[in-house]
């Protein structure tokens, strides 16, 4: 049997195509001509200083002593997990479903993590609320509010007020994790979770040029209250004394000479295209036979298969060269066993229609 080329639908990531390259070459030329010491020192554990102050003045009202820049955002959840968590315990709420390796740091450090429904219109805050008033508050709320990985899904503007008012109400932190809020490629915005908390702190925001610019640059940056700060600079100290500050100064140098718009106008643009390819071969090759809510934006696509091992599926999909992740992987409880995560960020639009019969056909 010739061998078929793999058509990934598995990891959210960009196709090479998408990667900046002549971009990024040029911009480590200029850091280390420009800054040879700084991109070239073990550097602050907060990150690369000019980085910090560019993720401020973008996402943070220009405050870059609140800017922890660290290698890949994930870096600074297990930050964060460590902090809130070791040694202590307490309760973190995830979405169900939800990105599976952020489940896997919050219980090394610790949580006891429980999960609450992911709705069309993002996380069901009502049963966050009816937790609060069981007595049960969380310690952290850890959502992914805007085109959610992996339901795709944003949570409402109503929603979002409600959210950061129970948290003031009861205490609780939330963390905003938003690699993707860059990238929406159709309908209306809405406003972050960090800025309707305003000054409170009550909400850390998190972001990542994972999706906008490179995997492989591992930069993110959170934005947290002072004292928060302070305490993951120290673990990053005591971690890895700095992070990459040569990848840091590569970014902002990609940064600070306009290269960051382009690039998320030319993704947006892709993406875009992409959705529309893979639901139009959802369409045609599965039609009633699955649902999904289409994406305003970011990388993914939930599909729900009603009535169909969705994992047995997964495993055949895998051996015929259409690679998923299998929806069962993003629960805590078990579910998900009829959904799959969909990825179109890597898929260029052209092999969508093939990428999709395949999957039809072992149905
Ligand atoms: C919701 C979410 N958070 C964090 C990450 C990890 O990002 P990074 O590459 O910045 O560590 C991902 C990557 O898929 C993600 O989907």
């Amino acid at each position: 049997m010739p061998t078929r080329t793999v058509i990934s639908f598995a990891r959210g990531v960009p196709s090479p195509d998408l990667l900046p390259v002549a971009e990024l070459k040029a911009a480590a030329q200029r850091a280390l001509d420009d800054d040879p010491a700084g991109a070239l020192a073990y550097g602050d554990g907060a990150g690369y200083a000019p980085l910090r102050q560019w993720v401020a003045d973008r996402y943070g009202n220009g405050d870059a002593s609140r800017v922890l820049c660290t290698n890949g955002s994930l870096q600074g959840l297990a930050f964060l997990a460590e902090a809130m968590f070791a040694g202590s315990g307490g309760r973190a709420v995830v979405e169900a479903p939800t990105y599976d390796r952020a489940i896997l740091i919050l219980r090394r450090f610790g949580a006891t993590v429980e999960a609450v429904d992911l709705q069309r219109d993002g996380l069901d805050v009502d049963a966050i609320e009816a937790m609060c008033r069981a007595g049960r508050t969380p310690g952290l709320v850890y959502t992914i509010p805007t085109f959610q990985n992996p339901g795709g899904t944003t949570l409402s503007a109503a929603k979002r007020e409600r959210l950061v008012a129970l948290a003031r109400e009861h205490r609780f932190t939330i963390l905003e994790d938003d690699p993707y809020g860059e990238l929406r490629f159709a309908g209306t915005a809405v406003p972050r979770l960090f800025d309707l908390d305003g000054a409170a702190g009550t909400v850390i925001f998190s972001t990542s040029f994972t999706k906008t610019v490179a995997p492989g640059v591992r930069t993110g940056a959170m934005i947290l209250p002072p004292a928060l700060h302070a305490r993951l600079r120290a673990l990053a100290t005591d971690t890895y004394i700095g992070p990459s500050m040569l990848a840091e100064s590569t970014v902002h140098a990609y940064c600070a000479a306009g290269c960051f718009e382009p690039g998320v106008e030319r993704m947006r643009l892709a993406l875009l295209e992409r959705r529309d390819a893979l639901v139009a071969a959802l369409d045609r090759h599965l039609g009633q036979r699955v649902t999904y809510v289409p994406p305003e934006g970011g990388y993914f696509l939930w599909v729900q298969f009603p009535g169909v091992d969705a994992d047995a599926l997964a495993d055949r999909a895998a051996a015929a060269g259409v690679p998923v992740v299998k929806g069962s992987t993003c629960f805590i409880d078990g579910r998900g066993g009829d959904a799959l995560r969909l990825a179109y960020s890597a898929c260029p639009a052209t092999d969508m229609d093939e990428g999709v019969a395949r999957l039809a056909a072992l149905v």
